[in-house]
């Protein structure tokens, strides 16, 4: 069975993102172990100079090398993404390198219509930089409006097209993930940038 990380994209208490990743954990029991991992308790990145992370950042990274892929959920903050989730790839890109061909699911929830729309492009942006090079899972969107009212009693999602929508997305996912492990050729060399690329030299 494949075992994902589902990265929760925010540090707040109460949180439909993770109401979301909760509720895929569920769903999707049977095909994959989807484990959440949280970001609050990362500190602030501070770009130390020995490049030195923090042990709890060390043990994420850990975790996401041996997860076969990461689903991130994120909230829409002004048009972006949370700062406590690009803290948190931040840290990712710093020394160390987890996501480096790693297949990613974007999902995202938010209060309003957009779901998350202008978050999740700028996540793939993000995740498209040097030190981070995940592999994202392209042409898809899973975007959860007026999320506050989108789950019942038992924390499930109401609405079956887009329980069915989000099912099918996950299906792909699971193909996709497939498909990024047959593209080795280009590995060694694509962490070996990561690993050798300098911001002070291009
Ligand atoms: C500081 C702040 C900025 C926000 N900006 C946006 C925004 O640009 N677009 C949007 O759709 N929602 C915005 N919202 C509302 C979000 O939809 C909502 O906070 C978040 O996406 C829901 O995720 P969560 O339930 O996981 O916290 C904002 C909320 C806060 C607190």
């Amino acid at each position: 069975m494949k075992k994902f990380i589902g990265l929760v994209g925010t540090n707040a208490d109460h949180s439909t993102n993770r109401m979301l990743l909760q509720f895929m954990q569920k769903k999707f029991k049977q095909q994959a172990d989807i484990e959440l991992m949280e970001i609050r308790d990362i500190p602030i990145f501070n770009k130390p100079e020995d490049k030195v992370v923090p042990n709890i950042v060390k043990e994420m990274a850990e975790k996401i090398e041996q997860a076969d892929g990461v689903i991130i959920s994120t909230p829409e903050y002004d048009h972006s993404v949370p700062a406590s989730l690009i803290n948190a790839l931040n840290w990712f890109s710093y020394g160390i390198f987890p996501f480096v061909d790693k297949p990613v699911m974007i999902t995202g929830a938010s209060y309003g219509t957009l779901g998350s729309s202008r978050a999740q492009l700028h996540l793939r942006q993000i995740l498209d930089a040097p030190e981070l090079k995940a592999r994202i899972m392209p042409s898809s969107e899973f975007l959860l409006s007026h999320s506050l009212q989108a789950f019942d009693e038992n924390s499930n999602l109401k609405d079956n097209d887009q329980v069915e929508k989000l099912t099918r997305l996950f299906e792909d996912f699971l193909v996709f993930v497939e498909l990024v492990n047959q593209l080795t050729h280009a590995h060694g060399d694509n962490k070996k940038e990561a690993e050798n690329f300098s911001w002070e030299n291009i």
